[in-house]
């Protein structure tokens, strides 16, 4: 799993260098399919319940599963959702970041910072002994704090030999219920944040997800293990 991680991880950070004004989503997911190709993994999400492509493309109001199309440019002043999961050697990764292209606004850099913020309060709640609905439950209040909302329609999940196990991880409601967060367990914690209400309609496409008010939309996503020393996040690059 950790090198499944690992290419995410990469591929990730290799694709900040490319979101820039001009270059179309259809680039950037030809970019990543190659670069996981490249490294012996699969992309996870081709194929998966027939998505179409490697990576989600989100922009702006796009909340996740924006499929990338050679007729979606990049503008300086967006925002955009990458949502990558990668298969290598029996095991699954996830990962998604939300990037801005060129200058953008304070408030849509002040809503991605609440996201990946929330995204990191709750990997600290992925500790043994707590319950996997405190890490919901500390998403929402962190997120409600700073005045913005989180998306009901889309959750976290397990994470192992499927991209998808048990238990669902939602980014909202009471604290202290679901299973008991133990040693051993992999998880997909990913906080998705609306600027404006929570609600999110589906697009003609049957995948694109949009904020119903047209607000903007932000996504961070880690993988994460919880070890007898410490919550790993494997998606996330060794800081040297
Ligand atoms: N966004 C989902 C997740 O992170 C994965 C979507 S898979 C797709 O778990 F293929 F449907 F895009
Ligand atoms: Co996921």
């Amino acid at each position: 799993m950790a090198l499944a991680c690992r290419i995410v991880a990469e591929a990730l950070e290799e694709l900040k260098g490319l979101v820039k004004p001009g270059v179309t989503t259809l680039e950037l997911d030809r970019f990543v399919e190659t670069f996981i190709l490249d490294r012996g993994g699969a992309p996870a999400f081709k194929g998966y319940r027939g998505y179409p492509n490697s990576l989600c493309t989100s922009i702006n109001s796009q909340v996740v599963h924006g499929i990338p199309s050679p007729h979606s440019m990049l503008e300086e002043g967006d925002i955009i959702s990458l949502d990558l999961g990668v298969y290598y050697d029996g095991y699954y990764g996830d990962g998604a970041v939300t990037y801005p292209v060129g200058n953008i606004s304070t408030s849509a850099r002040k809503l991605l910072d609440v996201t990946e913020d929330a995204l990191y309060e709750g990997i600290g709640m992925a500790r043994p002994g707590y319950r996997i609905s405190d890490i919901s439950s500390t998403i929402q209040t962190y997120v409600e704090k700073k005045g913005y909302s989180v998306v009901r329609d889309f959750v976290g999940h397990g994470i192992g030999r499927s991209l998808h196990e048990e238990p669902q991880i939602p980014n909202f409601g009471p604290s202290g219920q679901g299973p008991r967060i133990k040693e051993g367990m992999t998880f997909a914690i990913e906080p998705m944040v609306n600027a404006g209400d929570y609600a999110v309609v589906i697009m003609e496409d049957k995948w694109t997800a949009v904020t119903k008010d047209g607000s903007l939309s932000a996504h961070f996503e880690h993988t994460v293990a919880v070890t007898k020393d410490g919550t790993v996040i494997m998606t996330q690059l060794k800081k040297d």
